[in-house]
């Protein structure tokens, strides 16, 4: 049975898929890169949607927290995460006609480092917030019903976290 808390799994699904992105860029393979990334951005988005759509509206109800847990704070994370996303889908499939692609991916791994600790920052402040809270203040029923609008779909967040 899923829980909220396993939905934090997707992270380090996330995680790794984004790994597998940098080390096609390391290998020069730049269309495997982009085929990557896109794998990464439909999961990472399902993951998103899951939360600002079924997670967040109930967090926001439950707890108005000031600072690091305001519920805002998530939704404008994933706004910037998307635009990050998108530049580096842009980056990488122009690499292989950049002039000097030493230099052009030598930016787009600093980009992307720049990304990650964003990610980081958001993973932790979903670890202590969103998902404790969600977990410890609803009834055992509260929690299925949420799970259950969860999408069931292929590649949604609940798949992806079955299939670790
Ligand atoms: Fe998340
Ligand atoms: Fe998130």
């Amino acid at each position: 049975m899923v829980r909220i808390n396993d939905l934090m799994k997707v992270h380090r699904l996330i995680d790794d898929m984004f790994f597998e992105h940098q080390r096609a860029l390391l290998h020069f393979e730049f269309e495997k890169a982009l085929t990557s990334l896109e794998v990464y951005e439909s999961t990472l988005i399902r993951h998103m949607q899951d939360e600002e759509e079924v997670l967040l509206p109930v967090y926001a109800e439950l707890a108005s927290l000031p600072g690091a847990g305001a519920a805002k704070l998530f939704f404008d994370d994933h706004e910037k995460m998307r635009g990050y996303v998108e530049s580096f889908k842009e980056k990488t499939a122009r690499l292989a006609s950049e002039p000097d692609i030493d230099r052009a991916l030598l930016q787009l791994l600093d980009r992307e480092a720049f990304y990650l600790r964003l990610c980081g920052h958001h993973d932790k402040r979903e670890t202590e917030f969103l998902y404790p809270i969600l977990e410890d203040s609803l009834s055992e029923t509260e929690k299925e019903m949420l799970l259950s609008e969860i999408d069931l779909s292929v590649g949604s967040s609940v798949e992806a976290i079955t299939a670790v």
